[in-house]
């Protein structure tokens, strides 16, 4: 070798070792935007758990990067996640933004996702369309489609002809009600009224009065995680089921942060859902236990189980780019992911960047003197069925 030419090369090494160095002192960070307080308190609650569970499970360095998680309040106001997403990327210079509690938070965010090449990891929010909002939006959630068509599915077949829906009037909510709609209807079902509650301080009884009147053969219900104790409590008071109107819901109703709470009421709700703190797994055994030791017996529920997988794809991803980050190898390293999260096997549709999961049948049920969705059937590998067609 010429002496130029080794001296060069000297140098180059030098620099990468130097680089390499200055990488690894460099933090990871991922800025997570919850509603840590307000009417979705309990999301932002089980997420951050299942994040910091995850990390004590993992380690706090990936790939010579010290991650370094950064949790922010957005009080599920969208205005709000906006302001905290960009200030965490001008300021706080973060490497991956995460949570999003409901969709129009998720949806307030996309576009700086987009204008700064920061990867968008959705853990709750399940409107179908919030993927398509910026190509840097990964989705660990669920969607709502994908768990509405299950139970209009399974509803003909267990002899209900006519439902009322009654859904949140916002994007999950909307998605609820058309997807289980066209699917029963299309299975020879009727819906003689579909009717819609407020997401801010909503009063269930003048609706419930309505589904009492018409007296369909059930009620299918969405509401968004926090508030499946009220419309359950309100159903029960009114006597709905007395009077031979059944409660079917998707899992957001019989969450499992409240149903323990719900009372005996509750028993024989069948809902359709992608996860279950009874789901019977090896994984989701290790998993409910450490959570529950961790936050005083608290039981996950599928928001946690969202943030866990959320990190997961996180961490899986930053190791794939040998530590090196970067937004657009990110979101690429996190297409096609496929692993067995508590919930059952999950892949991360490389197309979409939506989650490929199993959405199962359970019915409410005691076990050991504790209520649980406890799963009675299974659709496998169930893509959003709510994509457009392009
Ligand atoms: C949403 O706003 O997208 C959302 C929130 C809570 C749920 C489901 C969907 O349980």
């Amino acid at each position: 070798m010429h002496q130029r030419t080794v001296i060069q090369a000297a140098i180059a090494a030098a620099l990468l070792v130097a680089g390499g160095a200055a990488l690894a002192q460099e933090r990871f960070r991922i800025g997570l935007i919850l509603p840590m307080t307000g009417q979705q308190a309990t999301t932002g609650r089980q997420i951050e758990a299942a994040a910091r569970l995850w990390m004590a499970q993992n380690g706090d360095t990936v790939a010579g990067r010290k991650i370094e998680l950064i949790v922010k309040d957005d009080t599920s106001l969208p205005d709000m996640t906006r302001r905290l997403a960009q200030e965490l990327v001008v300021n706080e210079k973060v490497n991956v933004l995460a949570g999003f509690g409901i969709t129009p938070s998720a949806l307030a965010v996309a576009p700086i996702a987009t204008q700064s090449k920061t990867p968008e990891v959705v853990m709750a929010a399940a409107t179908s369309s919030i993927t398509e909002a910026s190509p840097y939006i990964v989705r660990t959630s669920f969607t709502l489609p994908q768990v509405s068509v299950a139970m209009a599915d399974w509803a003909p077949k267990n002899g209900i002809k006519s439902v009322v829906t009654l859904v949140t009037d916002y994007g999950p909510g909307l998605d609820a009600e058309k997807f289980f709609k066209d699917r029963f209807l299309f299975n020879g079902g009727k819906v003689p009224d579909s009717l819609r509650v407020p997401l801010r301080n909503p009063d269930f009884a003048p609706f419930l009065q309505k589904v009492r009147d018409i007296k369909p053969d059930a009620l299918f219900v969405f509401v968004p995680s926090g508030a499946g104790a009220a419309v359950m409590k309100q159903f029960l008071e009114r006597g709905m089921d007395k009077a031979g109107i059944r409660l079917i819901a998707t899992g957001d109703v019989t969450d499992d942060d409240q149903l323990n709470d719900m009372g005996d009421g509750a028993l024989g709700v069948v809902t359709s859902h992608h996860y279950s703190a009874d789901h019977q797994s090896a994984a989701n055994k290790k998993f409910v236990e450490a959570f529950q030791k961790a936050n005083k017996g608290l039981r996950p529920n599928f928001m946690a189980v969202g943030g866990y997988d959320g990190m997961r794809v996180i961490y899986e991803a930053l190791k794939k780019t040998g530590g090196k980050g970067g937004g657009e190898a990110l979101v690429a390293a996190m297409k096609g992911q496929v692993f067995e999260s508590p919930r059952g096997p999950v892949f991360i549709d490389a197309q979409t960047r939506d989650v490929v999961q199993n959405v199962y049948l359970r019915k409410v049920e005691k076990k050991n003197g504790q209520l649980f969705n406890v799963e009675f059937d299974v659709i496998k590998d169930v893509k959003d069925p709510g994509k457009t067609k392009k």
